[in-house]
């Protein structure tokens, strides 16, 4: 069954599967492809094909293939999802929450409410990106990230000057069941190994090392990540 809204716009060749509920004002982009189970709520924006200013240092691109939504997803008001994206089943994105094309999201992984994932960023399963955290461009998260509230990473040293830059820019990576504290600042291309913590409020200039937890602006090793709080003992 499919219910929906008011004023939803589907465009050509949208697929969906069984029990969906589409809210009002809602726009699907051709092709898309949406599994069962599925709720989209007012004003949201599926498999849009992105923008590109004039200004833009990123290439021109040939229109991008469709993106594709899991079995159980939540799509929250005012979201905006662009081509080329994939959502893992029971993945939840809250309100206002932008996630760009070439994006990958793992199953269960839940997306706060106005938080941005850029172009070509991997986040695995089982995550948890709080409200208004910023993911850089080609970052890569892997399963049981937990990413605080206004946390933001970065990718470019170079800050927009200099044609070195170019090949240069490069995303945070954090591998299996890393944590970032709220407010803290990641920098181009650091890693937080696996079970790695960061502080509230630090600043991320170096790797952090598995299981330990850094903390500070510049972020130093404080102490290791308590035992009870592993994956392991979860
Ligand atoms: C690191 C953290 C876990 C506290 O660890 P803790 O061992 O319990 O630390 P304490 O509260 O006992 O404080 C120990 C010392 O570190 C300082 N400190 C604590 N947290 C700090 C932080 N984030 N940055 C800088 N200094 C900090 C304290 O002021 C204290 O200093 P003092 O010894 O000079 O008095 C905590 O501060 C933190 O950052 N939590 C993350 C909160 C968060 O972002 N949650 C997710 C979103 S809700």
């Amino acid at each position: 069954m499919l219910t929906k809204g008011q004023n939803v716009v589907i465009n050509e060749n949208v697929s969906f599967g069984e029990n969906i509920i589409i809210g009002n004002n809602v726009v699907i982009y051709e092709g898309t492809v949406i599994g069962s189970n599925v709720i989209i709520q007012d004003n949201a924006v599926i498999g849009k094909q992105p923008t590109r200013a004039k200004a833009s240092i990123l290439p021109e691109v040939k229109k991008l293939p469709p993106t594709q939504i899991g079995n159980g997803v939540t799509v929250g008001t005012s979201t905006i999802i662009y081509a080329n994206a994939t959502i893992a089943d029971d993945v939840f994105i809250a309100d206002l929450a932008t996630v760009r094309e070439r994006v990958t999201i793992g199953e269960k992984t839940i997306v706060g409410r106005g938080v941005a994932v850029e172009n070509d960023c991997t986040v695995g399963s089982y995550c948890k990106l709080e409200t208004n955290c910023y993911i850089t461009a080609y970052s890569e998260l892997g399963d049981y990230v937990f990413i605080a509230p206004c946390v933001v990473t970065t990718n470019d040293n170079y800050m927009a000057r200099g044609k070195e830059r170019f090949d240069k820019f490069k995303g945070i990576t954090v591998e299996k069941g890393g944590r970032i504290g709220a407010n803290s600042t990641i920098l181009p291309g650091k890693t937080i190994h696996e079970e790695g913590a960061v502080a509230a409020g630090s600043l991320v200039s170096k790797d952090v090392e598995s299981e330990s937890l850094v903390m500070g602006s510049p972020a130093k090793k404080y102490k290791e990540v308590d035992e009870a709080q592993l994956l392991k003992n979860q």
